[in-house]
């Protein structure tokens, strides 16, 4: 695993507070990777990567899910409409709390789904209280993954399953491959990444059965080349660095992600695992 000790949590929460705006109009209501099969466009795309986690976690209709670190949303207002689940949305970021509140408000499924404020390395649940955790994008920014995952293992009801997507350590070891993943480390807010192997182990030590463990890198990568064109747009770069240098930097190491899964010195991993019966 890679660590970055020179991130702090206080900037992840002003990050996701400051920023989410401009990932809805950068990116869209998905802050995470799309997922190309062929040439769709970057939402269907988005979307695609939530249908394939939830076809890989076999929710069923009605099911009740934990969705750790949900951002504006994205996929607990898709699990509550296409798949009639009842979704608990956790995000560190207050600004994000109020924007998922009020899209599901706006779309009818207010009843479905339920959006609070919380870190998710603190957070309380009572055992077995859900059927599914969901957690697209967000252990990167976990302190302490191990720990994240022998909690949240308790969380989930014998069968239930955990789907997760995550950015990872790569297979190249090099010292410029381990200052690629630095510096995406620090420009994303990432105090650590750790490798497949690393969740494979925090999974299966949390009591779990891994039943998927895919390496999507390829099919993602195009995410950071549709990005980076996008963070082109006249004064963006200025205004982000007028914002703060930590934001500006945030721009600027959209290359260097893109950069790090060519070269292999970072992946992109979906994990499926199952709490025995
Ligand atoms: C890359 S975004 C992914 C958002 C969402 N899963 C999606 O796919 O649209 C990372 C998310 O993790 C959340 N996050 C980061 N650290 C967190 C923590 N300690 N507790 C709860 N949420 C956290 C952020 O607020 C943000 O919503």
């Amino acid at each position: 695993m890679i660590h970055c000790p020179a991130v702090r949590k206080k900037s992840i929460q002003f990050h996701y507070d400051l920023t989410t705006f401009f990932y809805r109009l950068l990116w869209g209501e998905h802050i995470h990777h799309g997922l190309w099969e062929k040439n769709e466009s970057p939402k269907d795309a988005q979307v695609r990567l939530t249908r394939e986690v939830a076809r890989l976690a076999c929710i069923e209709s009605g099911e009740s899910v934990l969705d750790v670190g949900c951002g504006m949303g994205g996929s607990s207002l898709y699990l509550a409409r296409h798949h009639r689940c009842q979704v608990t949305g956790v995000t560190i970021s207050g600004v994000q709390r109020r924007w998922a509140s009020w899209s599901a408000w706006r779309r009818g499924l207010g009843r479905q789904t339920t959006f609070v404020r919380a870190d998710a390395e603190q957070m309380e649940w009572e055992p077995e209280q859900f059927d599914v955790i969901w957690s697209i994008e967000c252990t990167e920014h976990l302190f302490d993954k191990a720990a994240f995952f022998r909690r949240a293992a308790e969380w989930l009801r014998p069968g239930g399953r955990m789907a997760i997507c995550a950015w990872l350590e790569g297979t190249t070891d090099s010292s410029r491959a381990r200052q690629l993943v630095m510096d995406v480390c620090e420009g994303f807010f990432c105090p650590s990444l750790g490798s497949m192997s690393d969740y494979r182990h925090w999974m299966s030590d949390a009591g779990l059965e891994v039943q998927d463990v895919l390496d999507w890198t390829d099919e993602v990568a195009r995410t950071w080349e549709i990005c980076q064109s996008r963070a082109c747009r006249p004064g963006l770069r200025r205004l982000a660095y007028w914002i703060d240098r930590e934001t500006g930097r945030f721009l600027d190491r959209f290359a260097t992600i893109h950069r790090a899964y060519t070269e292999r010195a970072m992946q992109y991993g979906c994990l499926v695992a199952r709490k025995p019966p």
